[in-house]
């Protein structure tokens, strides 16, 4: 029988990859120097955790990883996966509501943000809790540094045409955006890894819509 859902849920708060809302507070700006990298790459929404894995696996000792996510079981799984693979001890994750993002990273801090098929929130009333409205992106382009990237992917055309006029009201520019994800090369780097909702939507035929934007 699998560990019960209560006990993941307290035991999370003992791992040493964790930190609480309050506790990254003050990891704010020390994050290269926490996780001794050069980099920083951050991920919203980050799930169970599996992008990251693949993409520290791929990146190399240079670069750090931080997830941030709200349900702190994923974040549970994805702790064992990182101990699994050894890369824990280049990411970390944050549980709590990406709105307090700005309070966690210093200005200019993050090299790379990547949100990818975030719940969309389809009710209009509550557009504003969109991963990619407008409060957001302001937000990630205050932590971002000059000529940083955020990658988008969602599987929902309309949330695409939502993102897309958020960016064009923000700070941040569009330097590309594609319709046909599903082409993309398997040597694209991070670009190439697949997330855990990825699968499951291209299983059921989904397409993969991408948006890369770059703070100037
Ligand atoms: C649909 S899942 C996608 C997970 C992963 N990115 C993937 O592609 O496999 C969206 C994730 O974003 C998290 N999330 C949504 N809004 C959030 C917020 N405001 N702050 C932190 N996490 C959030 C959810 O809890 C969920 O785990």
């Amino acid at each position: 029988m699998g560990i019960p859902r209560a006990q993941k849920k307290q035991e999370v708060w003992t791992f040493p990859e964790v930190f609480s809302a309050q506790s990254a507070l003050q990891t704010a700006g020390k994050w290269r120097t926490h996780l001794n990298t050069a980099r920083l790459v951050v991920e919203v929404g980050s799930g169970r955790g599996q992008f990251l894995i693949e993409y520290a696996r791929l990146a190399g000792a240079d670069t750090g990883f931080v997830g941030i996510e709200r349900k702190s079981v994923r974040v549970w799984s994805a702790v064992q996966f990182c101990r699994a693979h050894s890369v824990n001890t280049r990411i970390r994750f944050i549980i709590g509501d990406a709105q307090q993002i700005d309070q966690w990273f210093a200005p200019e801090e993050v090299d790379e943000l990547w949100i990818q098929f975030p719940d969309p929130v389809p009710t209009p009333g509550k557009w504003h809790r969109r991963l990619t409205a407008l409060p957001f992106l302001e937000k990630y382009h205050r932590i971002l540094r000059r000529g940083g990237t955020l990658h988008i992917k969602t599987d929902e055309d309309w949330f695409l045409d939502f993102t897309i006029a958020s960016i064009e009201k923000s700070p941040l520019q569009i330097v590309e955006v594609r319709r046909d994800m599903h082409r993309r090369r398997p040597d694209e780097g991070p670009l190439s890894l697949w997330t855990e909702y990825e699968r499951q939507h291209v299983q059921h035929g989904r397409e993969i819509y991408y948006v890369q934007v770059r703070k100037p």
